[in-house]
């Protein structure tokens, strides 16, 4: 090919690939190096139409054969960098642009390439630097403010980021990026509203803006939004891009609002998108953990310690999942391997001092109890805790280590006929597993508006549901209000013996006012679940308190069916 008739072929296969008509412009390119195999340009063009089409590694050799017919061209180094950038390959992008730079000084789009790189390759400092220069060059442009924004904001100045971002907006308020960025930073100022405001904006401009949804959640979830946070959370991973984080993060906000069967399915894609990563094994495991479902939380947790030996929690955790009362010895392992981790582990201390007292190792299970005395923090309510469980507990009581097998135990011990009654429904986690092992009606008490007092360092209000009801099986029946309301007429209507009452209510006033209504038809066969008992700091103040007081006016006799130490359940069967 003449040189005159490659210029012109040059000029239409450009033509072709500015149109983004990239196959014709592929196969002229590959005509002029027929003819000519070292034609700089058209190796260039090549290599960079490679690259568009996702195939950095073949671009990188046909650009670099480019610069070696002239090395002189700001360009070819620009798109090496820009190949190298893309197959993740930052620092070597960076030594392309810094040598584009010193053949084109003056080129922002260079600088800001650069900027990019040197962001990803973790050198910051350096990285504003480029942007600065690009933006000396090109004074308000907001795609170079939005990335001067990000880089102070890894550089943790987030006044300075902030006004970058802004800046930004006032150059193109429709840069849906830009809003993004600056509801995450104002989301971390703790700006929660201004940053709602601002992803919900960048939602507006790019509805299918997967990775803004995902912010929106955090943002919402932050605020206690937590069933607006779980729609945005959805949105996002149904849009994409998908990250274990997101769903992990998913899975927290649907824990939080007690939809604990869907926040396990969410904490298994995080698991599965991450199989790498200790984290989402942890959250499966704790969560399958606080289901009930042991055997699958064992599982989780072993895969979560392989990743991260260190972890304390998920020793401790693994020890439950792991407990029986009849062989406790891989939960003692557990907990020994919980107190390497982090030897000021109080609850695993108390744990093992506990199953190793059970199991008879009296001398090792006294320096366990003596080592909590002497350790950190007050840990007098734990031991007291263990004193009176120790006295009171007959060869007959079980132990165990999840609410689940507490109250499934409960309810296989409640034989009489009679009515079963939970107080404290909230989100119904334990009235629909009870629901769903009893015939006949299951009776749930709450006002669904949250503690009507303050309980220890809980607020007034703390567990409340905000007034909704939550999602229950057709055997329960609801009776919302205070249990001051709602019990006389309840009472009123319903008569005989009560079967089974789980107490879940917290409060010494509220379990005190169930006994006061109630009393009366409390007796023999009946049986109590008392959801926080023991192990508590202030145990001897509340539930407690309100049934020994009760059974006390009533001349109650009764054996503890089940202590458990670990969910500081008690259930106890009136003799
Ligand atoms: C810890 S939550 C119950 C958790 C529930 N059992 C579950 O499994 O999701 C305590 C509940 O007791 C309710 N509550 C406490 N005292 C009350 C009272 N005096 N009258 C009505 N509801 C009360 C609160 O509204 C709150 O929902």
């Amino acid at each position: 090919m003449p040189d005159a008739t490659g210029q012109a072929a040059l000029k239409t296969a450009l033509e072709h690939h500015k149109a983004g008509r990239l196959r014709p412009a592929a196969q002229i390119y590959r005509q002029i190096l027929e003819q000519q195999p070292d034609h700089g340009d058209a190796l260039h063009l090549l290599g960079v139409l490679a690259c568009q089409c996702g195939n950095p590694s073949p671009a990188v050799e046909l650009i670099n054969k480019a610069i070696a017919c002239d090395p002189d061209q700001p360009d070819y180094h620009g798109s090496l960098g820009n190949a190298l950038k893309a197959m993740a390959r930052d620092d070597e992008a960076v030594v392309c642009y810094r040598r584009a730079l010193e053949l084109r000084p003056d080129s922002p789009a260079l600088h800001n390439n650069l900027g990019v790189a040197l962001q990803h390759s973790g050198r910051l400092a350096e990285a504003r630097a480029a942007f600065d220069r690009a933006l000396a060059l090109r004074p308000g442009a907001p795609d170079l403010l939005n990335n001067l924004g990000m880089v102070l904001h890894d550089l943790d100045q987030p006044a300075a980021a902030t006004a970058a971002y802004r800046q930004a907006i006032d150059g193109a308020p429709d840069y849906a990026e830009a809003h993004n960025n600056l509801g995450v930073l104002l989301s971390e100022q703790g700006s929660l509203t201004e940053a709602i405001e601002s992803l919900r904006r960048a939602i507006e401009l790019m509805p299918g803006y997967g990775g803004a949804w995902i912010n929106l959640g955090n943002a919402l979830r932050d605020r206690g939004d937590l069933a607006e946070a779980v729609e945005a959370f959805e949105r996002g991973l149904r849009i994409g891009p998908v990250s274990a984080g997101a769903f992990g993060n998913l899975g927290k906000a649907l824990q939080a609002l007690g939809r604990r069967a869907q926040a396990i399915t969410a904490y298994r894609q995080a698991a599965e998108l991450a199989p790498d990563a200790a984290e989402p094994a942890r959250q499966l495991g704790a969560a399958l953990l606080a289901e009930g479902r042991r055997a699958e939380a064992a599982e989780a947790l072993r895969r979560a310690l392989e990743l991260d030996p260190a972890h304390a929690p998920s020793h401790c955790e693994l020890a439950l999942a792991l407990y029986q009362d009849s062989d406790p010895g891989p939960s003692i392992a557990a907990l020994r391997d919980a107190l390497r981790a982090d030897p000021a582990f109080r609850r695993a201390r108390f744990y093992l001092a506990v199953l190793l007292d059970q199991a008879g190792e009296d001398g090792a299970a006294e320096a366990e109890f003596a080592a909590l005395a002497d350790g950190p923090g007050d840990a007098g309510f734990l031991l007291d805790s263990w004193a009176y469980v120790k006295q009171h507990s007959q060869t007959s009581t079980r132990f165990f280590a999840s609410v689940q097998e507490t109250l499934a135990y409960a309810i296989e011990q409640a034989r009489l006929e009679g009515l079963v009654l939970e107080f404290g429904v909230l989100h119904g986690n334990s009235i629909n597993f009870i629901a769903e092992r009893v015939d006949g009606e299951v009776h749930g008490f709450d006002s669904f508006q949250g503690l009507p007092e303050a309980w220890g360092d809980n607020p007034a209000g703390s567990y409340s549901a905000g007034g909704k009801l939550p999602q229950v099986h057709p055997n329960v029946q609801l009776h919302v209000g205070l249990f001051a309301e709602t019990l006389p007429g309840f009472v009123a209507a319903h008569p005989g013996p009560v079967r089974l009452i789980n107490v879940d209510c917290d409060l010494y006033s509220a379990t005190n006012t169930v006994f006061e209504h109630l009393g009366e038809r409390i007796g023999p066969g009946c049986v109590l679940v008392f959801d926080e008992y023991i192990c508590t700091e202030r145990w001897r103040l509340d539930e407690f308190r309100a049934f020994q007081e009760a059974a006390a006016r009533k001349g109650w006799v009764y054996d503890y069916l089940v202590f458990s130490l670990f969910t500081r359940q008690a259930a106890v069967i009136i003799r």
